[in-house]
């Protein structure tokens, strides 16, 4: 197909031989490329003019890196050298299984027979190949190419783990190892280089191919629409999910997805972490354009964008594929207040309201949003129409979290209700501070254990997941399953590791995963019904702005060698032992 963009301006003037670079200035300004300076009066060609996807890299994003492996390569087999387990490390507070053989199997515990545990991964961190095969620009090349100071050491997601062409390889690989099922994310941007408009049949053949090694592997594809690469054209020409502009183009993308692959997919997520992508905003000044929404409340904006898009995708999806099952993904830690007092209380629950009760609220409760939020949002957003509350609730058909952590929350300073009157207060509107140690009356020690420095809102906490769990099935999963949609850890330090045997050996890692698989069994055990977890990640990836410096995967990938090897790490065998000890066979 032709990789072209008609970008129709409406406007008078005339420019028969248009300078693309000229044009493209002045009718989506602006970028970095044009510094930030807005033309406010966007004239001046009445004659379309052709804008292809290699003009959107030069002007917008500039050269970027490219890999030795150019070409999709075959999987190699796993040697059965490297699936040997290591040596057993020494855990105190669970019971654990044969890997620790002082300690009995409890036969309380199991996973049913069709539990879907597996791994995770995302487009824009692992599949490298950032220009090959028609891919549009996303937001992420501009944080990565053109943000001074966006990502650490101006490391950037250009080869990263070059999935692209080593899929099969990976597949294999998470095959080996038994899991059922991996979670991959489809970059809209390839699908749709711009965002909107003319669909890129090389990235439908690829994503076919991925979804077609997955089932010859017997591994369970999930995959997920939305996970932050937003093509760059819809940030530049509305604001993104800034603008309710961007719910139709979302939907038609997804459409092209759910037709291309659901007759082999039948789980979906839409959007992956709406928090964190919606409080992304706004974007760092001068490098994209200013859409004049006072920086407070852009997030919410998004928010709503993401309430109606998700809300249309999913009835779609349902029509298209009536034996799917659709949901998007939550995420978020367990929040404990740091005292018992009243303000602390209240502090809590408004961090749920701010947090998961923004989209699950409407999505599994009311349609609509709390009153915590709803009281900041009705002063400059419009209400979602009757028909809207009506396809936003119930647009989920199981609660999937991203359930890594916990933390505590306690009253600002001047209480909540100062805050909430004070949209100057740094809390403004949510109004709970968050805190990862034990009050001083409980010792000042920290919630556990911390994972590394660039990763400080994780600590391994697994003791709160059975109450988690609980949490959410009894607040919003309302009889749906749960699925824990994504967990993990970051290993301290250990991207200053050198020493491979050092690397592979994770035992802070290992220990999470065993701790937190052995929570679950409690919780299910206790009748929470969870039906499936996804690890972060099955190898070291792009950590969004932490770069190449902080590491969560299972496997060791070496982003030095051109070959970039990867190697399973400890941490992967103890994440499969529990399932060869408890899951039913
Ligand atoms: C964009 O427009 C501004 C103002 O007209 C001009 O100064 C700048 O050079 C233009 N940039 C490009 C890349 O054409
Ligand atoms: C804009 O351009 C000027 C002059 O080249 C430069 O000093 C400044 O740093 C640029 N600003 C940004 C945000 O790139
Ligand atoms: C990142 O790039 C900026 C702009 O080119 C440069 O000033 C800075 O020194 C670089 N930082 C590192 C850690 O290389
Ligand atoms: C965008 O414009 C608004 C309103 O003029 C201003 O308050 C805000 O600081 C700007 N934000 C950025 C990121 O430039
Ligand atoms: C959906 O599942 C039902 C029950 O398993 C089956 O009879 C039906 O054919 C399925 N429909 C589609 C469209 O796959
Ligand atoms: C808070 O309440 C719990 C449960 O009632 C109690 O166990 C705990 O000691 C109290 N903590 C403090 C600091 O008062
Ligand atoms: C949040 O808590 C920290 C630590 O107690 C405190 O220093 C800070 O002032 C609090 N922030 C607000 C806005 O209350
Ligand atoms: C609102 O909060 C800001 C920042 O903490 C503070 O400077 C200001 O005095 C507060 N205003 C009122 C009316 O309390
Ligand atoms: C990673 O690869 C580089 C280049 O081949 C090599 O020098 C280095 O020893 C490798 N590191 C590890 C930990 O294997
Ligand atoms: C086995 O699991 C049950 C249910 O979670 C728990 O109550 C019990 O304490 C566990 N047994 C041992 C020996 O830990």
């Amino acid at each position: 197909m032709s990789r072209t963009f008609l970008l129709l301006v409406a406007a008078a003037a005339v420019a028969q031989a248009v300078d693309k670079r000229q044009a493209f200035n002045q009718s989506i300004p602006p970028t970095t490329t044009l510094n930030g300076s807005v033309i406010e009066n966007p004239t001046a060609f009445a004659t379309p003019f052709v804008l292809n996807v290699e003009d959107l890299w030069d002007l917008l994003v500039g050269p970027v890196s490219s890999a030795s492996i150019t070409t999709t390569i075959s999987a190699t087999t796993v040697p059965s050298s490297s699936l040997i387990p290591p040596p057993p490390l020494y855990y105190s507070p669970f019971p654990s299984g044969q890997q620790y053989p002082m300690e009995p199997k409890n036969e309380s515990w199991s996973f049913p027979k069709d539990f879907w545990w597996g791994v995770a991964g995302a487009a824009y961190q692992i599949e490298g190949a950032a220009k090959s095969e028609g891919r549009g620009p996303s937001v992420w090349d501009v944080f990565t190419h053109r943000v001074t100071d966006f990502v650490v050491n101006n490391y950037t997601a250009d080869i990263s783990n070059n999935n692209y062409y080593m899929y099969k390889e990976d597949i294999a690989r998470i095959a080996a190892m038994g899991v059922k099922a991996y979670s991959l994310t489809l970059s809209w941007s390839r699908i749709m280089p711009f965002g909107r408009g003319p669909v890129n049949q090389e990235a439908i053949a690829h994503y076919n191919d991925v979804i077609n090694t997955c089932i010859e592997y017997d591994i369970i594809p999930i995959v997920t629409l939305f996970h932050w690469d937003l093509p760059l054209v819809l940030q530049d020409t509305y604001g993104g999910w800034l603008s309710e502009q961007i719910v139709a183009d979302f939907v038609a993308y997804a459409k092209v997805a759910f037709a291309a692959y659901g007759d082999r997919v039948t789980y979906w997520f839409t959007v992956n972490e709406a928090i964190v992508f919606c409080n992304e905003y706004p974007y760092p000044a001068g490098y994209f354009k200013n859409f004049t929404i006072p920086n407070q409340q852009q997030p919410f904006h998004c928010g709503q964008s993401v309430l109606l898009a998700h809300s249309q995708a999913y009835r779609l999806g349902k029509e298209m594929m009536p034996n799917a099952t659709i949901a998007y993904k939550n995420n978020g830690g367990y929040k404990i207040p740091l005292t018992n007092s009243t303000g602390d209380a209240v502090a809590v629950q408004r961090a749920w309201d701010f947090n998961e009760g923004w989209f699950s609220d409407p999505i599994y409760l009311t349609g609509d949003y709390n009153e915590n939020v709803k009281a900041y949002v009705s002063t400059f957003l419009r209400p979602f129409t009757e028909g809207e509350k009506q396809t936003i609730l119930g647009s989920a058909d199981l609660y999937a979290h991203d359930a890594y952590t916990a933390q505590f929350y306690f009253a600002p300073d001047v209480g909540v209700a100062a805050c909430v009157n004070n949209a100057s207060n740094s809390l403004f509107p949510t109004c709970a501070n968050t805190s990862y140690t034990y009050s001083a009356q409980d010792g000042g020690w920290a919630i556990g254990a911390y994972s590394d420095p660039l990763a400080s809102w994780l600590h391994k906490t697994t003791d709160w997941l059975p109450a988690f769990l609980h949490y959410l099935a009894d607040t919003w999963a309302g009889g749906r399953p749960i699925a824990v949609s994504e967990f993990g850890f970051a290993e301290p330090f250990e991207a200053q590791k050198t020493v491979l045997q050092d690397i592979l050996y994770d035992p802070i890692r290992t220990s999470y995963y065993h701790d937190y698989m052995r929570a679950m069994l409690i919780a299910m055990s206790e009748g929470v019904n969870v039906v499936g977890c996804l690890a972060w990640s099955l190898y070291d990836n792009f950590e969004w702005s932490s770069g190449f410096a902080v590491k969560f995967g299972m496997q060791y990938v070496n982003f030095s060698d051109p070959a970039l090897p990867r190697y399973y790490k400890a941490s992967f065998f103890e994440y499969k032992n529990v399932f060869d000890i408890y899951q039913e066979k």
